[in-house]
């Protein structure tokens, strides 16, 4: 695949996205959204990938949107180029997706590892949404998703003030689901991929899905949803072989994975 602001691998059934733009902290251009959306898209499709990892540099995962881009645009050609939608089209992606998280994650960036299903943060880890400093507010989604992960009262301090958050803030606060040495990141968010990646795709989907209810509907609305995804699991093969191999006291054989 053709793209020039990422780089991208697979280690197995996982999909490795990293930002490749040093020179600019990994600033997210449009270009780089579409890159990256791209790329997550044909993982996505790809029965052999099971999961995926985006990440940065050890100095910054992104330092935010392209504010060099940006910073002469009008409203309305934010508005008629629909800016930032890509990354809609990003959280809309299936595949569980894990962002490993080094050095700034700020602004965009901040908001670009929310996208992400969950966060692996090394211990060097700054999350904010200095957004305010440059005269506006986060624009791809980070005054919902920070609000629904930390709260309203760390959250409105982020975007009010602009103060950033270090790793064990960030995990205390339930942003990051763990942190781990600057010098482990890769390997550890690749491994953890990799055992998700080992379940039944499907199946994982249907999680995921099932997770995400819960920032979009009503506790009952969420239950059933959940309902119909458990229900859905036991339209698969892999339900059938997950709970022999239990019975028979074997590792489970998916068959889509
Ligand atoms: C464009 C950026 C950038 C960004 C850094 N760079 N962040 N370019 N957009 N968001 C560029 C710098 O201009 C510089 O390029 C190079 O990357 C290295 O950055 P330095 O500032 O020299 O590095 P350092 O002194 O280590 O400071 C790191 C930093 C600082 C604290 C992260 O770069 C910074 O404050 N960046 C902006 C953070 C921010 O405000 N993010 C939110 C953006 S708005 P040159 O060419 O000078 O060497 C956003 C949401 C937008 O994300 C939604 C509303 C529209």
């Amino acid at each position: 695949t053709q793209h020039s602001l990422i780089l991208t691998e697979q280690h197995g059934r996982v999909g490795l996205i990293m930002l490749n733009r040093p020179e600019a902290l990994n600033a997210l251009s449009d270009a780089m959204g579409h890159e990256i959306l791209a790329a997550a898209r044909a993982f996505d499709a790809d029965p052999g990938i099971g999961a995926m990892v985006i990440t940065g540099s050890s100095r910054a995962f992104a330092a935010g949107a392209d504010i060099k881009e940006m910073a002469e645009k009008s409203s309305v050609e934010m508005y008629q180029s629909n800016w930032f939608s890509v990354w809609d089209e990003l959280a809309r992606v299936r595949t569980p997706m894990i962002a490993a998280v080094a050095g700034h994650a700020l602004g965009g960036g901040c908001e670009l590892a929310m996208i992400a299903d969950f966060i692996i943060a090394a211990d060097n880890a700054k999350f904010g949404q200095p957004e305010i400093k440059l005269g506006v507010i986060p624009g791809m989604g980070g005054s919902q998703r920070l609000t629904r992960a930390i709260g309203k009262a760390k959250a409105m301090e982020m975007v009010l003030t602009g103060r950033v958050m270090g790793a064990v803030e960030a995990e205390q606060a339930g942003l990051v689901a763990r942190v781990v040495p600057v010098d482990s990141l890769l390997e550890d968010a690749l491994a953890t991929a990799a055992v998700i990646a080992g379940m039944s795709k499907p199946v994982a989907m249907i999680a995921k899905e099932a997770v995400n209810a819960a920032f979009e509907t009503t506790l009952a609305e969420g239950v059933v949803r959940e309902r119909r995804g458990i229900y859905a699991c036991f339209a698969t093969e892999d339900q059938k072989e997950g709970m022999a191999a239990f019975t028979e006291k074997r590792a489970a054989e998916f068959k889509h994975r």
